[in-house]
């Protein structure tokens, strides 16, 4: 049996439909004091897998999913996967200034607690997430997916933002059998970064650039500069996780940028590539 929760409904579904499972009706709605209300609306026993990103109103639907896993086991059933395509918190997984609380360990632990016994996610901010939790965690790359939604573009070159991406830009470039280089990015805070100007072998070539998120669009609109100057003749920009903070996207577009194209681990304008063929497939 699958379960949607508010944050990550179509893509539930959508999962259920390519396993050809249940997808079970529930009721999720807020108190006229902003207190989080849940009900399933089915019998529950047995595997349930439960599936909610995290993204904004993070709070919320973490709180949300934390609901859902404790009540399912409450409700009989034994075994509670939970799919978290996007995982929020993940970018704070360690103390970078004393006295900071470090979130994804916490949001790890307040999982656990509720009852999961299995967690998939897709391309973690940060791989040594997995190691804060003690049950199985499988996390799924969304990158294949990228690379053959770009594989029209006919001189494609793959464009890290930064090195961290530079896995990303690698794993995209050897499916589609192209270069890929990388850009030297320093974050001065949440809001402002700068990226260090590169000479770039992108000439009259169709610049792709990979990331695993966009937040603010502030790496992205730097290095989509960085690529102009350098001669690239047209750039597109992939993400998997498309948070899109204000107005990210049009920042973006006003750089230059041709294309944005994301996953639906998070709801957007851009959200045009499914992970649910992923998801499902990991699930059986
Ligand atoms: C950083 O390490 C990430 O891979 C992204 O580059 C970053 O989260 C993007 O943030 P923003 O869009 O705010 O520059």
């Amino acid at each position: 049996m699958i379960i949607g929760c508010s944050a990550s409904q179509k893509l539930a579904a959508s999962v259920a439909d390519l396993l050809d499972d249940r997808l079970c009706p529930v009721e999720t709605r807020k108190f006229p004091d902003g207190e989080r209300y849940i009900r399933v609306k089915g019998e529950v026993d047995g595997e349930v897998t439960v599936v909610q990103s995290t993204g904004s109103p993070q709070d919320e639907n973490l709180m949300e999913l934390l609901f859902m896993m404790e009540n399912l086991k409450d409700l009989g059933a034994d075994y509670v996967r939970a799919v978290i395509p996007y995982f929020g918190y993940g970018r704070q997984e360690r103390r970078f200034k004393s006295g900071e609380a470090v979130s994804a360990r916490i949001v790890a632990r307040l999982l656990e607690a509720a009852g999961a016994d299995e967690i998939i996610t897709v391309n973690l901010h940060e791989n040594c997430l997995s190691e804060f939790f003690t049950v199985p965690v499988t996390e799924l790359s969304a990158m294949p997916l990228i690379a053959r939604h770009i594989s029209f573009l006919d001189d494609p070159v793959i464009i890290a933002p930064d090195k961290g991406a530079m896995g990303h830009a690698r794993e995209v470039s050897s499916i589609l059998g192209c270069e890929c280089d990388y850009m030297e990015k320093v974050r001065l805070s949440p809001e402002t970064v700068e990226t260090r100007v590169r000479d770039l072998d992108v000439e009259g070539m169709d610049a792709v650039v990979v990331d695993d998120i966009i937040s603010t669009g502030g790496t992205i609109v730097n290095a989509a500069g960085i690529l102009r100057n350098c001669g690239a003749s047209s750039i597109t920009v992939c993400c998997v996780h498309p948070v899109l903070v204000e107005d990210a996207l049009l920042k973006i577009f006003s750089a230059g940028v041709e294309r944005v194209i994301a996953t639906d681990t998070l709801k957007s304008e851009v959200s045009e590539i499914s992970v649910a063929p992923l998801i499902a497939e990991a699930i059986k």
